[in-house]
């Protein structure tokens, strides 16, 4: 399957082709109001008072169950090691197809694969991106070119697990749980964490295509980062709120389907989309981190309100349904639909 960038690189590419027409009618609603995502200073869960700490776990409770979407900033990777990481992804997306080859992944399971649109096998419209993903723990893997891109990914990987269990600490806190209570029950020390960068060039007719369909995240939650291009929009009260300028060095963090199984719906994970732009390629990185693929996720006991509502969410391996997201079509909230009761 051709990559999108190798498409528009050929130059022949005056309007979007008929199997990349992507229909939005269904829900394209624009936000109009000056709305922001809440934006959080995670070094205050180190470092602050025990007031500050109190105070920002309140407000990460807030976002989480508002908007599902919140900005993190303060948190302790560095912006010279981020930037390298966008480099050493864009490098490899430069790699000739001939190179890139050899990292087309042809299982789900694969550890490292790169590839075009979601699942081509299933698509019914193709996605304008590319992407590669890779799975960096427990077992670190990493595309072995370009040169240094595997040091950086590891890196960065480690730093990025480092944010993400703090702040599944604080959940957990804001939740009402022991501290430790999420990463002990779903063995998140060993956990799993999937590096995955998308590559959406530039589209000549950006309202008729899609970079990402509406969709949710598996996973625990997925730190997102970005090149100087904005794409991404969330849904927030049945509405597509465009999620631009995002401050400097910040993460974007999302709640992911498994937050929403193990808070028995406390926390949603937000259906989110990416658009494309008619000029710039965009890149975005996102991590999800999840249980180790062995683990049953299902609603912890402790956020059970057996009197009035009991379990909304069967139990379900954490491999059992990145099988079934893989094997569907990616739509909303369609996979979480699955283990609902
Ligand atoms: C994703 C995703 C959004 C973006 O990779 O799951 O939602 O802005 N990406 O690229
Ligand atoms: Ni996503």
């Amino acid at each position: 399957m051709f990559s999108i960038k190798s498409q528009v690189e050929s130059g022949c590419l005056t309007s979007v082709p008929p199997k990349y027409v992507f229909d939005k009618s269904s829900s394209n609603c624009i936000s109009s109001e000056a709305e922001t995502i809440p934006t959080i200073d995670v070094s205050l869960l180190t470092f602050g008072t025990p007031d500050q700490r109190s105070k920002v776990i309140q407000d990460i409770g807030n976002a989480c169950r508002d908007w599902g979407f919140f900005m993190i900033i303060n948190h302790g990777v560095p912006e010279t090691l981020r930037d390298e990481m966008l480099k050493g992804c864009q490098s490899f997306f430069n790699l000739t197809e001939e190179e890139k080859k050899e990292f087309s992944g042809k299982q789900l399971f694969d550890p490292i694969s790169y590839g075009t649109s979601f699942n081509t096998n299933i698509d019914t419209s193709f996605f304008w991106r590319d992407y590669l993903k890779v799975w960096v723990h427990p077992n670190f893997r990493a595309p072995h070119k370009p040169a240094g891109f595997s040091e950086t990914v590891r890196e960065f990987s480690k730093r990025s697990r480092e944010v993400a269990s703090e702040l599944v600490r604080g959940i957990s806190e804001s939740l009402g749980l022991e501290e430790r209570y999420i990463e002990e029950t779903y063995d998140l020390e060993v956990g799993s964490q999937l590096l995955v960068v998308n590559l959406y060039p530039p589209c000549p007719e950006p309202e008729v295509a899609i970079g990402l369909p509406p969709h949710t995240d598996h996973g625990i939650l997925t730190l997102l980062m970005q090149n100087e291009l904005s794409g991404l929009q969330v849904m927030h009260n049945g509405k597509w709120v465009p999620v631009n300028d995002p401050p400097p060095n910040s993460f974007l963090v999302n709640m992911g389907d498994h937050m929403e199984i193990l808070t028995n719906g406390k926390y949603k994970s937000v259906v989110h989309r990416a658009v494309v732009d008619n000029k710039e390629t965009r890149i975005s990185l996102g991590t999800a981190y999840g249980p180790p693929l062995d683990t049953v996720v299902s609603p912890a006991p402790e956020l059970v309100d057996c009197e009035s509502y009991g379990s909304a969410y069967r139990g379900i391996k954490y491999r059992d349904y990145l099988v079934l997201q893989k094997t569907n079509h990616l739509d909303s909230k369609s996979c979480l639909d699955r283990v609902r009761i």
